[in-house]
């Protein structure tokens, strides 16, 4: 694996933890898995160029040399209950989300684990589980610089977008990432993790499902409907046109179309 030494800063990940910057890395996430056991509650992990990232369902990452921000922070297992276990994706999300408005972007969180902008995805989060330790590492893809063109030299099941793209002014992801972790880090504490309900009253405020029908494809169907919101342990509730409810807890949305007014 291409891991230079990185530039440590002490005191940079939550909770006084570290975080490494490795010029290039293939993934943060396989980087912080592989270095789990050694591996402090709280570290960060970023790469200026991230060659081999990896999103959810085995899909590519793009995260070009100083373009995007490639990100992972471990959470150690001691920090994991069967409660908090299903929060730290919608925590990440909502920090990157509150990162992103303080750029006065209009940044809004989509079931499980995207933040978008204007409707198209600008950001997307993976938390994998080290099954040695227990730990678990989110990783945090934020696309800051890149254009349409890098968008477009790759097939794409959502459109995205950048901060770039948004806003016309190139970010430095540096500034961004300190931002994404001062967030995560208040998100992520143990008092507001004793809080799922605060937790998901914050996602309702920014969710970009409100209100829409939905598309949700699993490994076993595709299902659509109205989207109901999410529960209190992260699950998603979708009222298919049959009048059933169901509740969800993987799968990839797609918003069809806004929902008709509800009768009563
Ligand atoms: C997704 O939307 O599918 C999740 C994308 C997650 C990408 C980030 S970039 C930092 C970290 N390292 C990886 O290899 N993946 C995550």
């Amino acid at each position: 694996m291409a891991d230079a030494s990185p530039t440590v800063l002490d005191g940079g990940g939550l909770w006084g933890a570290s975080l490494r910057i490795f010029a290039a890395l293939p993934s943060t996430n396989a980087w912080l898995l592989d270095h789990a056991a050694d591996a402090r509650h709280g570290d960060a992990v970023r790469a200026l160029h991230q060659t081999a990232g990896r999103g959810r369902f085995n899909r590519n990452w793009i995260s070009p040399a100083d373009r995007g921000l490639a990100l992972s922070v471990l959470i150690g297992a001691a920090g994991i209950t069967p409660e908090t276990v299903t929060l730290f994706t919608p925590a990440t999300a909502l920090a990157v989300a509150e990162a992103l408005a303080e750029r006065g972007l209009p940044a809004m969180v989509k079931w499980p684990n995207d933040v978008l902008v204007r409707g198209r995805k600008i950001a997307g989060i993976l938390a994998e589980r080290d099954q040695r330790s227990g730990a678990i590492v989110i990783g945090i893809g934020l696309n800051v610089n890149l254009t349409p063109g890098d968008f477009a030299a790759q097939p794409l099941l959502h459109p995205a977008t950048s901060v770039f793209i948004e806003t016309g002014v190139p970010d430095d992801p540096g500034p961004l990432a300190t931002r994404v972790l001062h967030h995560l880090e208040q998100q992520l504490h143990p008092e507001s993790l004793a809080q799922p309900r605060a937790l998901w009253e914050q996602w309702a405020r920014r969710d970009a499902l409100h209100g829409l029908r939905i598309r949700v494809a699993t490994a076993i169907e595709t299902l659509e409907g109205l989207y109901l919101g999410t529960a209190h342990d992260g699950a998603l509730r979708l009222r298919t046109d049959d009048g059933q409810d169901h509740v969800l807890f993987t799968g990839d949305v797609s918003a069809t179309r806004t929902a008709p007014p509800q009768t009563r």
